[in-house]
C-alpha cells in the first residue's frame, strides 16, 4: 500500500425530506447572502427549488439566483456569476443540482474569494488550486459526478472546447435526499451509473500489489452500483436502489475506493476531450471509450484485469487472459443494456473525423508534449489508437 492523505470533510446530511434543512445547513456554516445556483428546468418544475427558497428565508438568508446552468458547465457562466456575486456581497454558494451545477458554484466561490486572479488562466488551466475559496454547499439532484463530495470542478472554455478539471475546495455540507432523483430521465440515470463506477474503475486499475481492503471496497461498490443500477433502470421512484446509487455516487468519488495506489483516469481523460468537442453528457462519454481503452492497455496487466473480471462479474474458469478479455466483454454488455452507447458514433451520432481525432489527443496532451495517466502512460498517439478503436 502506497502511502497517503485523506480528509474527506463534508458533511453529510442524507434521507427523506433533508432538503428542509437547507437554509439552517447554510446559517450553520456562516451564510447570510447565498448566491442559489441551479440548471435549466428540473429544479424549478419539481417545486425544489421553491422548498429551498423557503427553508432559506426562514433563517432570514438573502438570496441571489443563478440560474441556468448547462451541462458541461460553461466558463462564461462563472464569470458573469462572480460579476453578479460580487456585486450582490455574496458569502455563501448554495448548488441545487448536479455536477455541473455544483461544480458551477464552486468555480464561482473561487472567482469571489480571488478578486485580482483570472479564474480560467490561474486555475483551471494551470490545474493550480486556488488559495482561497468560500463555503459551497450542496443540494444533489442527480447521482452521478460525485461533486457534492470531490475536491474538483470541472469547466469548459467554449472557445476551445477545452475542458479541463481543477483542484477545490469540498463542499463543506452535501444535502442528499434520493427522492430528489425520481424526476431523472433513463439516461441521465444510466449516465450516472456509469460516472460512479468509472470514478472507482478510473482508480482501479493500478499496478500496486497488496491494497486488500482498498480492494474489496472497490469492488463491492461496483457490484452494488451494479446491482443497484439495474433496479433503478427498471423502476426510478425505488427508493432503496436510488438511495443506493446516491451514496455510492458520493463515496466512489471522494477517493475512498482508491486510496493507497495512483490514480489513474485515462478513461476521463478519454470523456472530457470528447465533451469539450460534441459537447456530450459526460458518462456517456465514458462508457463510449472504456471497452477500448481497456482492450488497447489489459495487456500491461492481465492479472489486475482477471481480478476484476472474478470479484466484480463473477467470471470463474479460463485462463487469465480469457478472464481478462471476458471482464472487459460483460463491462461492455452492462453499459448497451441500459442504454450507454459503446462507441463513439453511438454516442455522437456519427464518427470522428481524422482531425476531430488529433484535436482531442493534442488537448489532451499538450500538442503530444505530455503522456497522461500511470496504467499505461498515453502519449498523443496512443490516444489516437484509441480514440480509433473506439470509432465505428
Ligand atoms: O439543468 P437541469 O434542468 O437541472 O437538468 C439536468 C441536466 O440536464 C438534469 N437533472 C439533474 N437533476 C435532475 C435532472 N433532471 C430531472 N430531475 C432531476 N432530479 O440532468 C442533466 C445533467 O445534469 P449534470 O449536472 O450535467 O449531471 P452530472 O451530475 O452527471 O454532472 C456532469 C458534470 O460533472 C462533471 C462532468 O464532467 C460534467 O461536466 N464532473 C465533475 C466531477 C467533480 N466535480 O468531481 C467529477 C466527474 O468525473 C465529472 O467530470
Ligand atoms: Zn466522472
Amino acid at each position: 500500500m502506497q502511502n497517503f492523505e485523506y480528509c474527506c470533510s463534508t458533511e453529510i446530511v442524507f434521507g427523506r425530506d433533508t432538503e428542509n434543512k437547507a437554509g439552517a445547513k447554510v446559517k450553520q456554516y456562516g451564510g447570510t447572502k447565498v448566491a442559489l445556483v441551479y440548471g435549466g428546468n428540473s429544479a424549478k418544475s419539481s417545486g425544489l427549488l421553491d422548498r429551498i427558497k423557503d427553508s432559506l428565508s426562514a433563517e432570514n438568508i438573502e438570496v441571489l439566483e443563478l440560474g441556468g446552468v448547462k451541462p458541461n458547465p460553461r466558463l462564461s457562466f462563472v464569470v458573469e456569476g462572480v460579476k453578479k456575486a460580487q456585486e450582490f456581497g455574496v458569502d455563501f454558494l448554495l448548488a441545487v443540482g448536479g455536477g455541473s451545477v455544483i461544480d458551477t458554484a464552486k468555480a464561482i466561490a473561487v472567482g469571489i474569494a480571488n478578486p485580482e486572479a483570472d479564474v480560467w488562466e490561474d486555475f483551471w488551466s494551470k490545474k493550480t488550486k486556488a488559495p482561497k475559496s468560500l463555503p459551497v454547499g450542496a443540494v444533489l439532484t442527480i447521482s452521478a459526478a460525485g461533486s457534492e463530495t470531490s475536491d474538483s470542478a470541472v469547466l469548459t472554455k467554449e472557445e476551445t472546447h477545452q475542458k479541463i478539471g481543477c483542484s477545490t475546495e469540498r463542499p463543506v455540507f452535501a444535502i442528499m435526499n434520493p427522492v430528489l432523483t425520481y424526476t431523472l430521465p433513463r439516461y441521465q440515470i444510466a449516465c450516472g451509473i456509469t460516472d460512479i463506477m468509472m470514478h472507482t474503475m478510473d482508480r482501479y486499475f493500478a499496478h500496486e500489489e497488496g491494497n486488500h481492503f482498498t480492494d474489496r471496497v472497490a469492488e463491492e461498490l461496483l457490484k452494488n452500483v451494479i446491482k443497484y443500477g439495474k433496479a433503478a433502470m427498471v423502476s426510478r421512484k425505488d427508493y432503496e436502489a436510488m438511495s443506493e446509487l446516491m451514496w455510492c455516487g458520493s463515496v466512489s468519488h471522494t477517493g475512498f475506493t482508491g486510496l493507497g495506489r495512483q490514480r489513474d483516469f485515462s478513461c476521463h481523460k478519454f470523456g472530457h476531450e470528447l465533451s469539450g468537442i460534441f459537447d456530450v453528457a459526460h458518462g456517456a462519454s465514458l462508457a463510449a471509450m472504456w471497452s477500448s481503452w481497456a482492450r488497447f492497455v489489459y495487456q500491461d496487466n492481465p492479472a489486475r484485469f482477471a481480478q476484476f473480471a472474478e470479484k466484480v462479474w463473477g467470471v470463474e474458469g479460463g485462463t487469465v487472459e480469457e478472464k481478462a478479455r471476458a471482464g472487459i466483454r460483460m463491462t461492455e454488455e452492462f453499459f448497451k443494456s441500459i442504454g450507454m452507447p459503446i462507441c463513439i458514433s453511438q454516442l455522437v451520432g456519427r464518427v470522428a473525423t481524422a482531425e476531430e481525432i488529433e484535436k482531442m489527443a493534442d488537448l489532451a496532451t499538450a500538442n503530444g508534449s505530455k503522456k497522461v495517466a500511470v496504467f499505461h502512460p498515453l502519449s498523443k498517439q496512443d490516444m489516437m489508437k484509441v480514440y480509433e478503436m473506439a470509432n465505428y
